[in-house]
């Protein structure tokens, strides 16, 4: 009998993914989503990847009413939850709106979970809990120093997960703390598809390539770093889909709690993500250096280790992988 998952923001980029790698992995999947950061459409095109009919609930984590009649339907094995908002820069200008979606909507699903007996939930969190950088690569122990209010509620959310098991031990769960997203499926159906101007630098570089916008601002050519641009630990998606994969398949096999880094190690400039672009799109790409943006910090990446050890993840794709499918998908979108 298959195993089956729920999937919170299962229509979103990162979820989407998910979506593709559980039903790979021979799950059945559910999937709820308000459609907030995300189009209906990414239905047909699931199920046209699947080879099969998508189920999805539209509505919201801050509907109680909402998640109740979801899990009164059927039963689940797991949840992997990646409804919030993520957007560091938004979450300064509102973070009411930030708590009520990524704090009471993940207690309202907690709530939901335990009146239905269902414990086991891998959360979606972020490598940006860490803040300013004590020593590289990030370890797992590194102090957490959330800055921005969307990384505040992240580490809230972690914290909750920890004092909750301490209290019912009926719970076990995966929190997975990403690195820097990025690139599409390869089939081209399915990728990030921000709604205004995207603030990460690879949907917006897409977005110069496209011609959707006339240059790249570089925030900032004055940093510690060999080029003097800002470096990241670029993950695919694909390879972070995966990931989940390997997280909810602990829970389910061994309800073994984790809490893992998932990132490659390798740490690319700007710069390194533009030449690795215009090798994918065959353009030369515009940049314009800009002043640097507030609260962004010279150089991060991941310690891996840790989910090599644990989950027996390891990333897989490189950043010219990651740029060659996203130029395919956004050339694609464009074009339908
Ligand atoms: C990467 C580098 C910028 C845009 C954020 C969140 C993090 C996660 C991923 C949710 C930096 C530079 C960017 C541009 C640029 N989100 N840049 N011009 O800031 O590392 O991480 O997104 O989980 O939580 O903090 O990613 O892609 O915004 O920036 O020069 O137009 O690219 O300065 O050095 P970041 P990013």
């Amino acid at each position: 009998m298959a195993k089956t998952i729920l999937l919170t923001g299962g229509a979103g980029y990162i979820g989407s993914h998910t979506y593709v790698e559980l039903k790979a992995a021979g799950y059945d999947v559910v999937i709820i989503d308000n459609f907030s950061n995300s189009r209906r459409d990414v239905a047909d095109r699931l199920a046209q990847i699947t080879d099969g009919p998508v189920k999805i609930h539209e509505g919201d984590v801050l509907d109680k009413s909402f998640l109740a009649s979801v899990f009164a339907q059927q039963e689940f094995d797991a949840v992997i939850h990646f409804a919030a908002k993520k957007a560091v820069g938004e979450s300064v200008e509102k973070p009411l709106d930030y708590f009520e979606t990524n704090c009471t909507g993940f207690s309202n699903l907690l709530m939901a979970m335990r009146d239905a007996g269902v414990f086991r939930v891998v959360f979606s969190s972020t490598a940006t809990v860490y803040g300013e950088p004590q020593s590289l690569p990030y370890t797992e122990d590194h102090r957490l120093a959330p800055v921005s209010p969307y990384a505040q509620s992240k580490v809230t959310c972690e914290t909750l997960l920890r004092q909750l098991k301490e209290s019912d031990d009926r719970w076990s769960y995966g929190v997975l703390r990403y690195f820097n997203p990025a690139g599409a499926h390869d089939s081209a159906l399915i990728g990030e598809d921000p709604n205004d101007i995207p603030n990460n630098l690879m949907p917006y570089i897409a977005k110069v390539a496209t011609g959707e916008l006339p240059h790249l601002n570089v925030f900032g050519d004055d940093y510690d770093t060999p080029d003097g641009t800002g470096v990241r630990d670029y993950i695919h998606v694909v390879d972070l889909a995966r990931g989940h994969v390997q997280s909810v398949a602990k829970l389910i096999d061994e309800d073994a709690t984790h809490v893992l880094n998932l990132g490659t190690g390798t740490g690319y400039s700007v710069f390194d993500m533009l030449r690795s672009y215009e090798k994918a799109c065959g353009e030369t790409l515009p940049f314009k250096i800009a002043p640097r943006r507030p609260g962004d910090i010279d150089c991060f990446y991941a310690d891996p280790a840790s989910a090599r050890d644990y989950l027996g993840f390891e990333a897989q794709r490189g950043l010219d992988d990651m740029c060659q499918t996203s130029w395919n998908w956004v050339s694609r979108l464009r074009n339908s």
